[in-house]
């Protein structure tokens, strides 16, 4: 477990609000020696054939990530032979519009295209998920909320094939509200998820939950059915308030429900190349450590184009810096074995 955890819960130094004034005031170290990137926006990069999110460290030309740490790529994934059992991994922070929804697609349309099969459960009652990959929540019969309540349902009957190859979907729409009260007198009601999931997950390479901005039972049943985490965190003010807490979540289904759980990474998203959003990163970095993918992904508008579009950015733009550094986030996960 990160630094973040033995850091304890509700006081850590990188949240509070002595530490924001001290931010707002410049009295805090950007430490290190991490460097600014070299500007590479705007728009699609078509042509260029490296598939790298890197950064040239000016003093000593070493090939860094963007908090300075030693990185030059992670290696272009081999095929895969066989398929499944799928790694589960739940897409958390309580916290809203952070890119919990846009990292589940982007991330399956990365793995996706390096063979993996992907399936993605909508466990967000907007839906964002299922209309964001192109399906019509409204009119699809059958949900996430069918699987958990109604035994007689297969939960193969419930997932969608997408437009895209390799990425299924189990969708949701408004029905799964209601879920929150429904699943309070069920009996297991933290693991109704999980058995859902058992059925299903031999078909997948990697199953992908993405949680609604909540800690409730909701969010409960993904962490338990999950095999790990990851944490997605705008780059910008107050990031890191409110994850003291999910990690007392993630700690408390550890120790009480499902003690293989594990935090796979901390995704930092809507990076742009100010000075507020560098100080961010390294408060983040601070905070978890070794846990920051390296890749880090930038603000642009070309994500919720994509979104409009309903398509994967790796799919939609695959040669924009976006698309690049969702494929760099699928290539860590891995190389470092968390997918396989
Ligand atoms: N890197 C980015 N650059 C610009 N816009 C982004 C980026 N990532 C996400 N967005 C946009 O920000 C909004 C919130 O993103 P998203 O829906 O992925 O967050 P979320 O954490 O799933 O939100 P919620 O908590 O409501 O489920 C969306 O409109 C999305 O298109
Ligand atoms: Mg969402």
């Amino acid at each position: 477990m990160g630094a973040a955890q033995s850091q304890g819960s509700g006081t850590g130094p990188w949240y509070d609000e002595s530490t924001t004034h001290r931010f707002r005031q410049g009295l805090l170290p950007i430490g290190g020696t991490y460097a600014v990137p070299a500007v590479d926006d705007g728009g699609t990069r078509g042509g260029t054939s490296s598939d790298e999110h890197m950064n040239v460290d000016k003093v000593n030309s070493m090939p860094t990530d963007l908090l300075g740490r030693e990185y030059e790529t992670f290696p272009a994934p081999e095929p895969l032979r066989q398929h499944g059992p799928a790694r589960i991994i739940a897409m958390c922070n309580q916290k809203g519009g952070v890119g919990k929804t846009t990292s589940s697609i982007n991330i399956a349309g990365a793995l996706s295209q390096y063979g993996r099969r992907v399936l993605i459960v909508d466990f967000d009652p907007q839906g964002a998920a299922t209309v964001g990959l192109g399906i019509n929540a409204n009119t699809v019969e059958n949900t996430v909320y069918t699987a958990l309540f109604d035994m007689s349902v297969d939960p193969h009957e419930v997932i969608h094939a997408t437009d895209f190859e390799n990425i299924d979907i189990m969708p949701a729409n408004i029905d799964l509200s209601a879920a929150e009260v429904q699943l309070v007198t069920e009996v297991g009601r933290e693991q109704v998820l999980a058995s859902v999931l058992r059925k299903v997950r031999n078909e997948y390479d990697v199953i992908i939950v993405d949680c609604q901005p909540s800690l409730g039972l909701l969010t409960v049943n993904a962490l338990t059915a999950a095999d790990g985490v990851i944490i997605p965190v705008a780059a910008e003010f107050f990031a890191l308030r409110g994850v003291a807490l999910l990690m007392q979540s993630i700690e408390k289904v550890q120790s009480r429900i499902n003690p293989r759980l594990e935090v796979y990474g901390v995704l930092v998203t809507m990076f742009t190349r100010t000075l507020h959003c560098e100080e961010v990163l390294q408060r983040i970095y601070e905070a978890f450590q070794g846990k920051v993918f390296h890749s880090v992904i930038s603000r642009s508008i070309k994500l919720p184009d994509a979104t409009v579009a309903a398509a994967p950015i790796t799919i939609y733009a695959p040669g924009h810096k976006t698309a690049k550094e969702y494929r760099e986030v699928a290539r860590e996960l891995i190389a470092k074995g968390i997918v396989p």
